[in-house]
């Protein structure tokens, strides 16, 4: 806990909340979490240099994510938020388990919100990376939620999350334009924290559908931890 002492407020109590992405991603959970928690600290660990994650294997990432979470507890954070979907869907349960005491917030691909959101007999896009296609923690959040006759389709986009970390625009509508079919989704899940940083050309190549992002979900879920730590 850090303790500020201001002119006009005797004693100001802030909360040191640690972020975690392979990059820039984490920026859009960010900018959620601020608008409900304005007044608190923020660490922010941008791992560009192993981004991407997506590409990892789980020994790997489980060491990457395991560095990311000592660089910020070392900076005194006191709730660890995975901005990170590749991260979440991974290591998650790892975390608790290796760091006991430390409040974690994950962030998982929104599945439940979009399948929520429409209707039976609605395809659905999720948008991920190669970890979080093939994680294991996916296939479940799919099967608790999809309504009987949605139809969940599975894209990894390889390259993309890299290709926005460097802001590289050929690389990223390339990416985009290889994607089939895009005119018979009704949503589409941002399953990347990068993913909503482009989210106007994302848009674009899904005319139609609806977008969806898990990061007002995240922030809310901090705020509860944070009202229970306090
Ligand atoms: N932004 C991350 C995610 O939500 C990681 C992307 C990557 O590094 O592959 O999955």
């Amino acid at each position: 806990m850090l303790v500020r002492f201001q002119p006009d407020l005797p004693i100001f109590i802030c909360m040191i909340i640690g972020i975690l992405d392979s990059g820039i991603g984490g920026k859009t959970v960010l900018k959620e979490i601020k608008k409900l928690l304005p007044n608190e600290e923020y660490v922010y660990f941008a791992d560009s240099k192993n981004c991407p994650y997506g590409t990892k294997t789980l020994p790997e990432l489980e060491q990457i994510v395991s560095d990311g979470v000592e660089y910020l507890l070392d900076k005194g954070a006191e709730i660890v938020v995975l901005a990170c979907n590749t991260a979440t869907t991974q290591t998650i349960d790892y975390l608790r388990k290796k760091y006991p005491l430390v409040p974690f917030v994950g962030t998982e691909p929104a599945i439940k919100k979009a399948c929520d959101e429409s209707s039976d007999g609605a395809k659905i896009l999720l948008l991920a990376t190669e970890g979080t296609a093939h994680a294991e923690r996916t296939r479940e959040l799919v099967d608790l939620n999809k309504k009987p006759k949605q139809i969940i389709e599975i894209d990894a986009c390889p390259g993309l999350a890299r290709a926005i970390e460097d802001d590289n625009e050929a690389a990223i509508d390339k990416i985009l334009a290889e994607l089939n079919n895009t005119e018979k989704y009704e949503t589409v899940i941002l399953g990347c924290t990068h993913y909503p940083i482009i989210k106007e050309k994302i848009a674009q190549r899904f005319p139609g559908a609806k977008l969806i992002d898990g990061s007002v979900g995240v922030a809310k879920e901090v705020l509860r931890v944070y009202n229970e730590l306090n």
